[in-house]
Parts: structure tokens; sequence; C-alpha cells
């Protein structure tokens, strides 16, 4: 098989193409990214180092001809993850993320039309369904669409997209929707990289109101089974969840972190809250285990150790990811909030 796959050199993809090097040695990857600020080649170093079946294109997904050129070397599966990513970011420049996430979907699925891909597989999010009370039943797949920021807007308008370009012209396609991923290589803006980091540096640790808002966990490595499984068994049409069965609140994650590193839970500082912050997610996956017989393999136990370790051990990576432009983001984001709890 081979597979074009976007957004490669991401925190999801570059684990994506490592879990398909192990699993199908004899497929063929082209890993097509455009290299933002999430972008990062040092995540496929042992990749790039050890394989003829991987090449990487540098290309924007909103760009029609480049997409062409690449697949005119023959694809059979396309694996859309490029994506801007950060809800944060969305609140504060939504432009960007309807110009990748909506015009650069659309423009990926005209191509994979074009040359009659096999599947198109776009990977989507819990956070299209909306938020959750405490008590309410988790996601499935029949959940209305209800994104309540930029980025989940423009991740459910890329995903009707994908519904439309099945129903009206035919092509195959697949949507998995998942959870809160962690695990190596994840940029240090999203909550449990940065928490480590911080709490490694001893600088606060910036709570969005109370914290008691609830994720479900889920560890990139299961998530990457999951998508994987879809590609190669998902029924044409279908949307499926993909979920850790793990609730956590962010609190609970912070303390967690705190905890393995020894450090005092002084360094929480509750900030002013994320706008429109979406109370509770939880993933029903019902689907994608009985139809597909995926499971997640991870505790949050081992996964949470794993990925601590994991980031005590790569310091010049995620030291390299933080310099110039994060900087200034950091700023931006956190700069007037920690102030003012300070005032
Ligand atoms: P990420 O921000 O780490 O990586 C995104 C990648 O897309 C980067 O390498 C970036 O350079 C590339 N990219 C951005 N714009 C591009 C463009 N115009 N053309 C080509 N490449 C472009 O993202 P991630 O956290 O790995 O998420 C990957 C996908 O999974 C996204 O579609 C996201 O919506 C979805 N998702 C993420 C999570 C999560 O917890 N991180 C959960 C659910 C779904
Ligand atoms: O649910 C899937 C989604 O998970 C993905 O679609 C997104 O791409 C991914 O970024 C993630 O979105 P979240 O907004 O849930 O992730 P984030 O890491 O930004 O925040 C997790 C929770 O932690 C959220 O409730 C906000 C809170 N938070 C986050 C940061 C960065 C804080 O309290 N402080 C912070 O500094």
């Amino acid at each position: 098989m081979k597979l074009l796959v976007t957004g490669g050199a991401g925190f999801i993809a570059s684990n994506f193409i490592r879990y398909l090097r192990h699993q199908h040695p004899e497929d063929t990857i082209v890993n097509l990214d455009v290299l933002t600020y999430a972008g990062n080649l040092n995540s496929l170093t042992d990749i790039e180092a050890s394989s003829d079946h991987y090449s990487f294109v540098k290309a924007d997904i909103t760009n029609t001809e480049d997409i062409h050129s690449v697949m005119r070397g023959g694809v059979d599966v396309m694996v859309n993850f490029a994506a801007e990513s950060h809800v944060d970011r969305s609140i504060l420049d939504p432009v960007v993320f309807v110009r990748t996430n909506v015009l650069g979907t659309q423009v990926l699925l005209d191509v994979a039309r074009h040359y009659g891909v096999k599947k198109f597989v776009q990977v989507s999010t819990d956070e299209v369904y909306g938020t959750l009370d405490l008590h309410s039943p988790a996601f499935t797949e029949t959940t209305p669409l209800q994104p309540n920021s930029p980025y989940s807007a423009s991740k459910a308008a890329a995903d009707l997209l994908v519904r439309a370009y099945h129903e009206t012209f035919g092509l195959s396609v697949n949507i998995t929707r998942c959870s809160n991923n962690y695990g190596p290589y994840q940029f240090p803006e999203k909550l449990i990289p940065l928490m480590i980091i911080n709490a490694l540096e001893d600088k606060p640790l910036p709570i969005y109101g109370d914290g008691l808002q609830i994720r479900d966990w889920l560890h990139v490595s299961d998530h990457c089974a999951g998508i994987d499984l879809v590609i190669r068994q998902g029924r044409n049409g279908e949307a499926y969840n993909i979920g850790g069965q793990n609730e956590r609140t962010n609190l609970d994650i912070v303390r967690t972190v705190l905890k393995a590193l020894g450090k005092s839970e002084s360094l929480i500082q509750h900030v002013e809250d994320r706008p429109g912050h979406d109370r509770r997610y939880a993933i029903d996956a019902t689907k994608i285990e009985t139809e597909l017989g995926w499971l997640p393999q991870y505790t949050f136990d081992r996964g949470i150790q794993e990925t601590i370790e994991w980031y005590l051990g790569h310091r010049s990576w995620w030291e390299s990811v933080r310099s110039g432009k994060y900087r200034e983001y950091y700023d931006r984001q956190y700069g007037s909030r920690l102030e003012s709890m300070r005032t």
C-alpha cells in the first residue's frame, strides 16, 4: 500500500509514521507537510535514516498544484492529519484555521477524487461534538455536531465536506474522531507537555479557570492503532470514535505530573479561563471496539510515566521547538494571565 500522510511532521502523524514503519514495513509512505511552527522533522530522524519506503515533500495542503504533483506518483490511501490543531491559537487568530482545516481538506478531497484513491481518511476530533455536562452520556458517532471554538468549527466543517464528497461523488472515506492525545513528540503548547516542562523549570503551571474541566486522555500509540485499523478495515463512509476510557480533570493531570517529578503543588496558578471553554469531553468507542476489535492498550499510569520520561530524555528536542516564535505566542497567551494573578 502507498499512503500519503499529510501533516507527518506533527505530533500524532509522526507517531503514526513510526507505527506504520513497525507494523507494515512493506508499505510506502509519502509524508507531506508545510512545516508550520508545529511541524518538526527532528521528530522523524530515525525514520529518515533507516527507510527506503519513506519520502518527505514540503508542501501546503491548500496548494492544489503541489498536491497533484505528489499524486502523479500514484497513491492508494490519503490520510489527512495536517491541521492547525491548537484551540487557544484559534481564539487568537481564526483565519488560518479556516484556510488550512477547511480549504485544505477540500483541496485534498478534490485531488483524491481526481486520482480515484482507494480511501480518504480524515483525522478529526471529539471537539466537533461540543461539550458535555458531568452526567451526560459520552459522545457517539451519531451525536450532533455542535462545535464551540473556531478550531472545532473548522474541523466540523472539514468533516462535513468529507461526508459530502462521499455522498455526492462516491469517494471512499472514513472519519476518525478521537479524544485528547498525549505521548512523545507533542508540541509543548498542549496541556501535558507544557506542564511537564514548566514544572521541570520551576515555572508557574497555568490552569484555566477552576481546572475541573474533564478530558479523556488517549495515548498516541493507541490512537495510531485505531487509525490503522480504520484504514484497512473501516466500513466505507463511516465515522469512528476513538477514546482512551480515561476521563480526568485538568487539575488531576497537573497534580499527577507534579507528583511524578517530585515538585510542589504551589507551582499551580489558576488563571483567566479560556473563552468558550468546553467543560467535558467523553468518548463512546463501542463502534470501533465491536466492529474492528480495537481497544486501548495503555493504562494512564503507564502512559504518563513513559511520557514524562520521554520529555526528561529529550530536552534538546523541546528546547529547540520552544525558541523564536513560540516565545511570542507564550507571552501573548500567558503573559497578562499570569501577570493579573500577581497584582
Ligand atoms: P500538530 O499541530 O502537532 O501537527 C500538525 C501538522 O500539520 C504540523 O506538522 C504542521 O506543519 C502541519 N500543517 C499545518 N498546516 C499545514 C498545511 N497547510 N499544509 C501541510 N501541512 C500543514 O497536530 P496534532 O496534535 O498532531 O494533530 C494532528 C491531527 O489530529 C489534526 O488534524 C488534529 O485536528 C487532530 N486531533 C488532534 C488531537 C490531539 O490531542 N492532539 C486530538 C484529536 C484530533
Ligand atoms: O479533544 C481533542 C482535542 O484535544 C484536539 O482536537 C486538539 O487538537 C487538541 O489540542 C486538544 O484540545 P484541548 O483544548 O482539549 O487541549 P489542550 O492541551 O489545549 O488543553 C487541555 C485542557 O487543559 C483544556 O481544558 C484547557 C486546559 N489548559 C490548557 C493549557 C494549554 C489549561 O488549563 N492550561 C493550559 O495552559
